[in-house]
């Protein structure tokens, strides 16, 4: 459920009109509801309830700092992948203590400057990780809370881009050497072991993964408490799936997947952490863009939009669907006709949607794309040299630009010309 619906056949954000922002902030532009972002939150609070727990935002999906502030202040913790997403959970007010630091490639310079800024965990892709945190918090003085991200070695079911837990993947540590890894992890002096981690990929519809994965790792807890370390928190990534469309299969709800937690986990004693991104995000937010042309083909019309794949990559790059709906709503039995929905860049992939069934819109009528709050603008670059997009926050009857769009000049301002030029 989003709080995205149309009030006098004019889709509106909460109580402001969507017509309304786009005379503002120009169009194309993203807008995040903060009653959706909230609700999607306090449904995995809901459901982890009985359970000691912290919900860490996976900022990837989503990374303003105004968003960040907002699931923040609800006592979020965050999931980083780099010292750029640490710095913006910290400039939201996330103290480090709630900030979990995943990804394969953490450089020195970004463990160290964790370690200095305060963190809660380092998940641990890959023994030289282990022993450069080490080496780093030994020359600090301090010792780095560690955990293992294991492999588990399942198929998660999802697109093969986004799959993560199966052994030919880059990421984690083979599930079956872990507790050699744990071993050694607990020899080195600068680390702190405190728990497990797993994370087996994005957009996952059906719970059987998820449990395979966690009956895993439950069994890898117990056998490291055998070896006699302290193993105090789980952490079992992100990947929730989300409906795209609303006729497809329902993925299942954050209270059947917490219910299926504590049945797995529950009398482990363990704090459970979980990384969601695209749960909280993906819903909780539009891509609005305006018809720039209506153009007839060879067989079909093209609805020519200002937005493009630079905006929103996931049709071009994953074939995903995103629902795309009028911001003037079409009355039942208005005529449609199947459209293929592009962007100006110069390239057959600035495709979102092919033969799509559309009302007969017109130069100049705004279009929404549903669900574009994850993985949105935090993948948009700026390609045809075409700015980055402004975002806009709402709450309630107010909105606000929480990014502005940057003119030409700034962006003509970061290119430099060589001495000889
Ligand atoms: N934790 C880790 C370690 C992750 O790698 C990810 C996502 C998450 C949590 C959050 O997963 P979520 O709850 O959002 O599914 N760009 C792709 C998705 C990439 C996901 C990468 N990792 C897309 O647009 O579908």
């Amino acid at each position: 459920m989003d709080h995205f619906l149309y009030q006098g056949g004019i889709l509106h954000a909460e109580g402001v009109a969507i017509p309304e922002i786009a005379a503002q902030v120009g169009t194309p532009f993203y807008v995040y509801s903060t009653a959706t972002l909230t609700r999607h939150y306090r449904l995995f609070t809901e459901a982890l309830s009985p359970l000691p727990h912290l919900v860490c935002f996976a900022i990837k999906s989503l990374s303003n700092v105004a968003v960040l502030k907002t699931l923040g202040d609800l006592g979020a913790g965050m999931d980083v992948v780099s010292i750029g997403e640490y710095l913006r959970a910290r400039a939201a007010g996330v103290p480090g203590e709630r900030i979990v630091f995943s990804g394969v490639g953490k450089t020195r310079a970004e463990i160290r400057a964790a370690l200095e800024g305060g963190i809660r965990q380092f998940n641990v892709e890959s023994e030289p990780e282990l022993r450069a945190i080490s080496d780093i918090a030994t020359a600090l003085g301090v010792q780095a809370p560690i955990a293992l991200r294991v492999n588990p070695d399942v198929d998660a079911k999802t697109h093969a881009k986004i799959a993560t837990g199966k052994s030919e993947n880059k990421f984690g540590i083979p599930i079956a050497k872990a507790r050699a890894v744990y071993a050694e992890a607990a020899a080195l002096p600068g680390l702190r072991v405190v728990g497990v981690d797993v994370h087996i990929g994005s957009q996952l519809t059906d719970l059987a993964p998820f449990e395979a994965a966690f009956l895993k790792v439950r069994e890898l807890t117990l056998q490291l408490r055998e070896d006699g370390h302290q193993i105090t928190r789980l952490d079992l990534g992100g990947g929730l799936g989300i409906p795209y469309t609303g006729s497809n299969d329902a993925p299942p709800l954050p209270v059947e997947y917490g219910a299926m937690i504590q049945r797995t986990l529950g009398d482990l004693g363990c704090e459970i952490e979980i990384e969601p991104g695209r749960l909280i995000s993906g819903n909780s937010g539009l891509l609005v863009a305006q018809v720039v042309y209506v153009k007839s083909g060879e067989g079909r019309d093209f609805l020519i939009l200002d937005a493009a794949m630079n905006d929103l990559a996931r049709p071009s790059m994953y074939d995903a669907h995103h629902d795309i709906v009028p911001v003037v709503e079409s009355a039942p039995g208005d005529p449609t006709q199947p459209f293929d929905v592009v962007g100006p860049v110069c390239e057959t992939g600035d495709t979102f949607a092919r033969g799509r069934e559309m009302p007969l819109l017109a130069e100049g009528d705004l279009v929404a794309f549903r669900s574009a709050g994850a993985y949105g603008a935090v993948m948009a670059s700026e390609y045809n040299s075409r700015p980055l997009i402004p975002e806009v926050l709402v709450n309630g009857d107010h909105f606000a630009v929480i990014r502005e769009r940057p003119t030409f000049d700034e962006i003509l301002a970061r290119d430099k010309l060589p001495f000889w030029l």
